[in-house]
């Protein structure tokens, strides 16, 4: 009976979580790995618990996959997934959850870097190492948490507008003629940060017209509406920073709508549109079309990353506190092979 009132239980459970999960995939399937990692843990399996920030883009897609897909039980895990819905404060409950559900690791991908340390130091009273993957937070004590992988995420940026510089240069371009505009990402995480402050640097460096910045949340469709804002204010657009592939995707809908030519011969009036991350298959085949000029990788892949960090981790190691991530960047215009950056070269591979 007990046998038929469970498998009642979970039948209705994943109604109500389909029917409340509408219109987003990854909810859905989100709540269907919550039910059943919590009705498989077993002892000798590590209990993984590890807060998304979300669903925002192809990026994050690729590296929920990638967490679901590394922490499972044929690996030694039994993981309990929570997904933030964009919003701290479900990250926060999450994690208070995984303490009263004493998981042997937390995982936290943060949606965003500031007020984490309360948490973060009731986890640490609790005794439960945590990890902080893709972006970081921000913390006056380094030892709420064991160690961090993910993107340098600035270093991305300066090889993008490294490649800009590099580019317009060789077409005879004046700085002072590179009007730009950065869609941001979401406001106050580190992504955001780094390739803010990246561009911003670069258009003091080089000289550049950086004439707005706002953000796009990176999604596709706030990308768009941002965009089609910004050329009714401006005229003279000719470089659009996108600080995600979603973005650049929208950005380019209107361009194309408002009967703009997008490409990187700038002199002939098109414009330029560069971005992050090389993960979404239209955004990388816009790149092979050269609609996007080029793209800095952002490499979603974390979970065997932070396997790797649990097991040194379980064999009783500390290791390196801060780790990252090697990236490429991707063009298909021929003109420019490699881009310097502090002393190192990067190779412009083909996407
Ligand atoms: O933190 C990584 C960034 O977050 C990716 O570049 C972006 O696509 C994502 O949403």
């Amino acid at each position: 009976m007990k046998k038929y009132l469970s498998i009642f239980a979970v039948v209705f459970l994943l109604t109500i979580s389909i029917m409340y999960g509408c219109g987003e995939n990854t909810v859905s399937s989100d709540e269907a790995a919550d039910l059943s990692s919590s009705t498989s843990k077993a002892d000798t399996l590590i209990t993984v618990g590890f807060s998304q920030l979300g669903a925002e883009s192809d990026w994050r897609s690729a590296n929920t996959n990638s967490m679901l897909g590394t922490f499972t039980e044929e690996n030694g895990y039994s993981l309990v997934y929570k997904n933030g819905q964009q919003k701290q404060a479900n990250q926060i409950t999450a994690i208070r959850t995984f303490i009263q559900q004493d998981v042997d690791y937390i995982v936290l991908a943060p949606a965003n870097e500031d007020g984490w340390e309360s948490v973060l130091s009731e986890a640490r009273d609790a005794h439960i190492p945590v990890i902080i993957v893709d972006r970081r937070v921000n913390a006056s004590d380094k030892n709420l948490y064991s160690c961090w992988v993910g993107s340098d995420f600035e270093l991305e940026a300066k090889k993008v507008t490294a490649w800009i510089n590099a580019y317009t240069t060789k077409c005879g371009v004046a700085p002072e003629d590179l009007h730009i505009v950065n869609i941001q990402g979401t406001i106050g995480n580190t992504a955001q940060i780094g390739r803010t402050r990246g561009l911003a640097n670069a258009a003091r460096d080089y000289g550049w017209d950086l004439m707005e910045e706002v953000s796009g949340d990176f999604t596709e469709a706030k990308a768009q509406e941002v965009m089609e804002a910004l050329l009714k204010r401006f005229d003279n657009i000719n470089v659009v920073y996108c600080e995600n592939d979603n973005e650049a995707i929208g950005a380019i809908t209107a361009l194309e709508n408002a009967g703009k030519r997008v490409g990187s011969n700038i002199k002939s009036g098109e414009v330029m549109v560069v971005s992050f991350d090389g993960v979404n298959e239209q955004a990388l085949s816009y790149a092979r079309e050269g609609k996007i000029s080029c793209i800095a990788e952002c490499n979603p892949m974390h979970g065997p990353r932070v396997d790797a960090l649990i097991k040194a981790l379980e064999r009783g190691e500390q290791p390196d506190k801060f780790n990252y991530v090697d990236e490429k960047i991707y063009s298909s215009i021929p003109d420019v092979t490699a881009v310097t950056v502090d002393d190192k070269t990067y190779t412009v591979d083909k996407p």
